[in-house]
């Protein structure tokens, strides 16, 4: 089955021999409490406490180990959030220079970020366009390899290395919620827990506002965001591509989305009753199970684990918290 995909069991398991050691195998915890509101036994894969504050540095630290280091002068990307610190991260443990194209209005803190792991900041336009133009002339001014947050292969290998921790660490799990962005945390796990547990049920979750996802899903046919989505998910914003589509067509179960108002509530939840510090995109898989279409349709499924993907959070600007409703 895998090999119809762009990426295969096998490569996820040598992806977990390439970063291990090099990144934390994450805690899962429960709370009786949020046990209690889902009606059922729930596990919280906790990304939030990797390395970089999310995920991300699983998929950018096996891309970067699979390059020739003697070879490779650089490496290139654009994404102001999660990717683009760990990528610089990834790059500098293995001693090659990063550039990351990011906005020039991004948030100051995620510049700081990225800077503080050593990479070199290459502003843009705030448009698709202009991000992918100027990655594009990184490219060719440095000689580096342009490194897809979510469609390079093997950054979906890294991804798909959380799908093998949860096995080993969550034996009984009999359904895992992902939050769906590009799709290459999604796709890495869904390929790595199918082949091994075809069982187990693989489930996106996804804003309302950004639904592109749930949308290819019922329209058999990669279907992308028309304009960029407005969700304080910000780490899911982008739409789904090519390598990733095809692999949440046949393999990943089902799609479901939450309202932004249940985003706000489970991310608050997490804090308050898990004292947990997530960015909101890492409040959509609890927001997914505390939704009455889930609970109606999944009723059956008694232990499920929810990949709390990310922390990186400027509270600052979180202006929502604040809302009367
Ligand atoms: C915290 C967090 N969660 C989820 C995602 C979505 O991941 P993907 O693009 O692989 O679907 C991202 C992507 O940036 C992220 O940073």
């Amino acid at each position: 089955m895998n090999s119809l995909y762009c990426v295969t069991l096998e490569d996820v398991q040598e992806a977990e021999k390439s970063i291990r050691g090099f990144v934390h195998t994450t805690p899962v915890m429960t709370n009786s409490s949020l046990d209690a509101l889902a009606a059922r036994k729930l596990f919280f894969k906790c990304e939030l406490l990797q390395k970089t504050g999310s995920f991300k540095i699983r998929g950018a630290l096996n891309a970067v180990s699979k390059l020739p280091a003697d070879k490779t002068v650089a490496v290139v990307t654009h994404s102001s959030g999660n990717h683009g610190q760990a990528l610089a991260l990834a790059a500098h443990m293995k001693g090659i220079p990063a550039h990351v194209v990011v906005p020039r209005n991004a948030a100051s803190c995620k510049k700081a970020a990225i800077c503080g792991y050593g990479a070199r900041i290459v502003e843009c336009d705030p448009t698709d366009e202009s991000r992918i133009e100027v990655a594009a002339q990184t490219v060719k001014e440095t000689g580096g390899i342009l490194v897809h947050s979510n469609q390079d292969p093997a950054v979906i290998a890294g991804q798909g290395t959380i799908g093998l921790e949860i096995l080993q660490q969550v034996p009984g799990v009999q359904a895992i919620i992902i939050p769906v962005g590009g799709g290459g945390m999604l796709a890495g796990i869904a390929i790595a827990v199918k082949a091994i547990r075809p069982e187990v049920k693989i489930f996106a979750a996804e804003p309302v506002n950004a639904d592109d996802c749930y949308r290819s899903k019922r329209n058999g046919k990669l279907t992308l965001n028309a304009s960029p989505p407005n969700t304080i998910a910000d780490s899911v914003k982008t739409s789904i591509g090519h390598c990733t589509w095809p692999i949440i067509r046949d393999v990943v179960d089902d799609v479901f989305v939450v309202t932004e108002k249940e985003i706000k509530v489970a991310t608050r939840l997490v804090w308050e009753r898990m004292k947990l510090l997530i960015e909101p995109t890492a409040g959509l898989g609890l927001a997914v199970v505390l939704s009455t279409q889930f609970k109606e349709v999944t009723s059956d499924l008694k232990n499920i684990c929810v990949v709390l993907c990310g922390g990186n959070i400027d509270l600052g600007s979180a202006d929502w918290l604040n809302e009367q409703d």
